[in-house]
């Protein structure tokens, strides 16, 4: 399937040029009847001294076309080169048949670390929608990755420091109990330093005594240590049953607080290498020179800020697990935070900051307008989820009231649903979100790849068993077939690209393409042909598709039902 390797090899014989540049620039015509491959001639003017339509030419009476091509075009600067269909066929089906599920796999990334920070919830405060994109997002680049062969580590960076646990301790004493605490558990919480808040107000007092407390949790005194480990269980628990529904795992759970003993070293070091300079009382690291204001290492009271800890944690990660990248899956709304401390680490001398990425996305609301937890306005991601499965098993009820196990089913399509929404749009892009929208079964969603994929399950069922050793690709030859092929094909260049620009939209898309020239396929042509080699090759290829939609729907986090 490395037609353009081979191309890339044919054209570098005649021209001196290397076959990787070549590679490089091999481009996909904009519409398949102008051929598979365009070699742009543009690219070898300079060097041939020559205008492009004469390079074209020149090339298309000396290039030896490769066996599994059918013929080559000149069109201006442009030499074109067509796939022979039933090699094509022959490659597609070989590669999936002998890859199965590790389908668009690759080795390319043997022997080294990805680190994906996302998801990073916060302590005592809810996981809202806001936070799924983070979540999905990582959890589909740590697929992506390990699927390219990298060792990946799945980072929660918990937001477990701060003053606000000095509040909730406060406010907990005063006004809390333990009862209602373990059955409100997050929102208990947040009730707690809601009203903290509003107290607080009228008693400027409280506050001393917060910043008291968190104090306490600083020095590990064994009171506040054992309220705020309680607080961070609750949390975890029930956050947890998030993470279980949308089948997300993580390697690590080192937050904030676990950085709290690391960061005089970091201190240490900013002020061995002179970076840090006194502001009213504050150590700061000057970023004016950068168009950026000042990184704030140390308040005036000592204690560390956000960005001391990600200093921190950043130094952790490239220690512990000498990474190749380290992501950072976190809204766009910290581009400057991140812009700052990828600065100050570069300061500091660590030039493996260049490996490390703020992979930032968009705003997340929903329809009704945007979610604040401030104006209490919350919506918990597990009330979206959960409204997600139900709605799905009604439409299942109604659609295909004789399926066995309906909640097994609506679970993974409505919690794909959710998953999709957040993962079809290049991540820059902010997302509204929309019942109407996740829910389309016929549209671009998760739904209808997850259809399409219970199709080929129920087409092949009912077929029984067809012989992949011996398929008639003659039989692959007509147009359907032959775009349903390239979709597939697609797949792994896809997966790369997507690893490489950070992107899982790009693998959604290529799922979707997939599943619509399917569809198309499955329109025109009678899988169950009276022809039994044309039946037979429709059978294998319908099952290339079942593969190769699992795969993808797999990297982007979605479950694949057999049944819908
Ligand atoms: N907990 C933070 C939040 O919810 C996100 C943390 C981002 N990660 C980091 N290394 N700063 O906004």
């Amino acid at each position: 399937m490395d037609y353009k390797k081979l191309l890339a090899r044919a054209i570098g014989e005649k021209t001196g040029s290397s076959s990787t540049e070549i590679e490089g620039w091999i481009e996909t015509p904009p519409d398949p009847k102008m051929g598979d491959y365009a070699f742009p001639c543009f690219r070898l003017a300079k060097t041939l001294k020559k205008a492009p339509p004469l390079i074209a030419n020149e090339l298309y009476s000396t290039v030896k076309l490769p066996d599994c091509f059918s013929k080559m075009q000149t069109a201006g600067g442009y030499l074109n080169f067509f796939v022979e269909p039933s090699a094509l066929a022959r490659d597609v089906l070989a590669r999936v048949f002998s890859e199965g599920e590790s389908f668009a796999s690759s080795g390319e990334g043997r022997g080294k670390t990805v680190c994906v920070e996302f998801s990073s919830i916060n302590i005592a405060k809810p996981f809202h929608i806001g936070h799924l994109s983070s979540t999905v997002i990582g959890n589909s680049l740590s697929r992506i990755y390990k699927h390219l062969g990298y060792n990946t580590v799945r980072i929660n960076h918990l937001g477990d420091w701060g003053t606000q646990f000095g509040k909730l301790i406060v406010a907990y004493q005063k006004w809390g109990d333990k009862e209602t605490v373990e059955k409100g558990s997050i929102r208990a919480l947040l009730d707690l330093y809601v009203r903290f808040h509003k107290e607080a107000e009228e008693n400027e007092s409280l506050n001393d005594e917060a910043r008291a407390w968190f104090r306490k949790i600083e020095d590990n005194d064994p009171a506040a240590m054992e309220l705020f480990n309680w607080f961070k269980e609750l949390t975890l628990k029930e956050d947890g049953r998030v993470y279980e529904m949308l089948g997300v795992e993580f390697d690590s759970y080192a937050g904030e607080s676990f950085y709290s003993d690391k960061m005089g070293a970091v201190v240490d070091e900013l002020r061995e290498k002179n970076l840090l300079i006194q502001d009213k009382g504050a150590q700061i690291v000057d970023l004016a020179p950068y168009d950026m204001p000042p990184c704030i290492i140390l308040r005036s009271d000592g204690a560390t800020l956000y960005a001391t800890r990600d200093l921190a944690a950043a130094i952790y990660r490239k220690k512990t697990y000498d990474f190749y990248k380290s992501l950072y899956v976190v809204a766009y709304q910290q581009n400057l935070h991140f812009r700052q401390f990828f600065k100050v680490l570069e300061l500091m001398g660590h030039e493996w900051v260049k490996d490390c990425e703020h992979v930032n996305f968009g705003m997340v609301s929903m329809e009704e307008g945007t979610l604040s937890s401030r104006e209490g306005k919350v919506v918990f991601l597990e009330e979206v989820l959960n409204a997600s499965v139900e709605k799905t098993l009604e439409i299942m009820k109604e659609k295909s009231p004789d399926l066995e196990d309906k909640l097994t089913a609506a679970r993974q399509v409505g919690v794909g649903a959710v998953i999709w929404g957040a993962l079809y749009n290049s991540r820059i892009k902010d997302i509204v979100f929309s019942w109407d929208k996740v829910l389309n079964f016929d549209g671009e969603t998760g739904p209808y790849a997850q259809y399409t994929y219970a199709r080929c399950c129920s087409v092949l069922r009912k077929a029984g068993e067809f012989d992949a050793g011996s398929i008639d690709y003659s039989a692959l030859t007509d147009t359907e077939s032959q775009a349903l092929l390239k979709a597939i094909g697609a797949l792994p260049d896809t997966v790369r690209e997507a690893a490489s620009r950070n992107e899982p939209y790009l693998v959604s898309r290529a799922v979707i393409a997939i599943c619509s020239a399917f569809n198309k396929f499955y329109y025109e042509n009678r899988i169950m042909d009276e022809d039994p080699s044309v039946r037979n090759a429709r059978l294998a290829l319908t099952d290339a598709v079942r593969t190769a939609v699992k795969t993808g729907l797999y990297l982007v986090g979605l479950e694949a039902p057999e049944q819908m």
